[in-house]
């Protein structure tokens, strides 16, 4: 099986290994590619892996190994059941259905504006200066952050993600979102704190995780405080959605002019970007017992490595997998909010924001008048589990 392995740590493979992942499902739907590392290629066995929280634990995550970090402090995604369960409950009150839609205004308003600026500019750079800047803005504003912060919490959002963090729980600053980044921490605790204080808050998310409650079980400040974070960094894929597809509109002259023809067809150009280029390629769970993939035993301990990309391209799901198609019917979901007790919480707020990008994009612009940079090159984030492009300098050609 040698001729199977490859390195999930290192973006150029993980980007570009599509024709690895065909021989995966074809010849070796459950592998090792490398010591202690069992990567998971059909989207049977993904989606399974996914909906079995028991078997599979969450709680390594993203952390180093020796980082161990208190409930309060944890993100959602690294609990797991019971306790995982007690928090969604509690989260769920605050993710009502219908979110998406109330966000729609504000985030049509907000890009508006960043594709005004685009366009009196000539053009611009539309990772940095349109891709980036509508998630923390549309989190933020469902959050209930006041519009004047919303620029500064964004801010912080990128330092956080782009800082040892993530991986240590700690920056030289100190341990922790409160030690790392005090000012963060402290804005945050104010938000909480003026809600639990005055008789008639705002109906937002942070005002309804303080009334949240089951089973006598009510969210502790802390808890909100770090799962406001958690929400912020969450959102942040959404750029490589955004970004994807923005990238697919400049330099496929068919596909904008098919959205143009049928923009009942944008919804669908979101679903099959998510599909066909998931923001997050993969996920890891940990093995909590020994325990059998695919017929294939994996032992107590061993990092399960979940194909959402190979998944989206099984053959045995989708017909003409590989291909962008815009009259898809195959049925049968993707894996890209995880399908399982972790699903996704802003899945309808991310669809939303990528439709708003691109409905926008089409009222805002003449037929080709966005398109990208003479001598642009496509290079992608260097992450090695993401996907989406590190930049998409862009020029506006006639606008209207
Ligand atoms: C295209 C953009 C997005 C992608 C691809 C994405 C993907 C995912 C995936 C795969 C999970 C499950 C993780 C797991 O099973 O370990 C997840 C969880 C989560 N996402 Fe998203 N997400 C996106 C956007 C958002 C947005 C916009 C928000 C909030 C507004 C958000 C909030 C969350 C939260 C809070 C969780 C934790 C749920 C839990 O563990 O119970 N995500 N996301």
């Amino acid at each position: 099986m040698s001729d199977l392995t490859f390195d999930p740590f290192d973006p150029a493979q993980t980007q570009n290994m599509w024709d690895l992942m065909v021989e995966l499902r074809d010849r070796a739907p459950v592998s090792r590619p490398m010591p202690g590392f069992v990567y998971v290629a059909r989207h049977a066995d993904v989606k399974a892996v996914f909906r079995d929280a028991e078997s599979y634990s969450s709680r390594e995550g993203f952390r180093g190994a020796n980082v161990t970090l208190p409930l309060e402090e944890s993100f959602l995604g690294e609990v797991d059941p019971p306790l995982h369960t007690d928090l969604r409950v509690l989260l769920l009150q605050a993710f009502r259905p219908g979110l998406e839609k109330r966000a729609e205004a504000f985030t049509r308003a907000y890009v508006e504006r960043l594709w005004d600026s685009i366009a009196s500019a000539g053009g611009g750079e539309l990772v940095a200066e349109f891709g980036l800047n509508i998630p923390p803005a549309v989190t933020g504003h469902i959050l209930g952050i006041p519009p004047d912060d919303i620029e500064q919490v964004g801010r912080w959002g990128f330092e956080l993600i782009h800082s040892t963090w993530p991986e240590t729980n700690a920056t030289e600053r100190g341990v922790g979102i409160g030690g790392a980044f005090p000012e963060f921490a402290a804005f945050l605790d104010e938000q909480i704190q003026w809600r639990r204080g005055v008789s008639d808050p705002p109906d937002d998310i942070i005002t309804r995780m303080t009334r949240a409650e089951a089973d006598g079980h009510r969210l502790s400040d802390l808890q909100i405080r770090t799962l406001c974070a958690n929400v912020l960094l969450a959102s942040l894929s959404t750029t490589n959605l955004i970004g994807n597809l923005l990238h697919r509109f400049l330099t496929d002259r068919s596909f904008e002019e098919s959205l143009r023809g049928r923009p009942e067809l944008v919804p669908v150009a979101v679903e099959e970007s998510l599909r066909l280029e998931p923001p997050v390629m993969f996920l890891f769970r940990t093995a909590r017992i020994d325990t059998e993939i695919c017929g294939e035993v994996i032992a107590k301990g061993e990092r399960i490595i979940l194909g959402i990309a190979s998944g989206n391209r099984d053959e045995r799901v989708y017909e003409r997998s590989d291909e962008f198609l815009l009259n898809r019917v195959d049925p049968v979901e993707h894996l890209t909010f995880g399908p399982g007790p972790h699903l996704c919480l802003g899945n309808q707020v991310a669809r939303m924001e990528a439709r708003v990008a691109l409905e926008t994009a089409m009222e805002r612009f003449q037929p080709g008048g966005l398109s990208t940079a003479p001598g642009f090159t496509l290079q992608r984030v260097p992450m090695f589990l993401e996907y989406g492009p590190e930049r998409l300098d862009a020029i506006v050609q006639s606008s209207s």
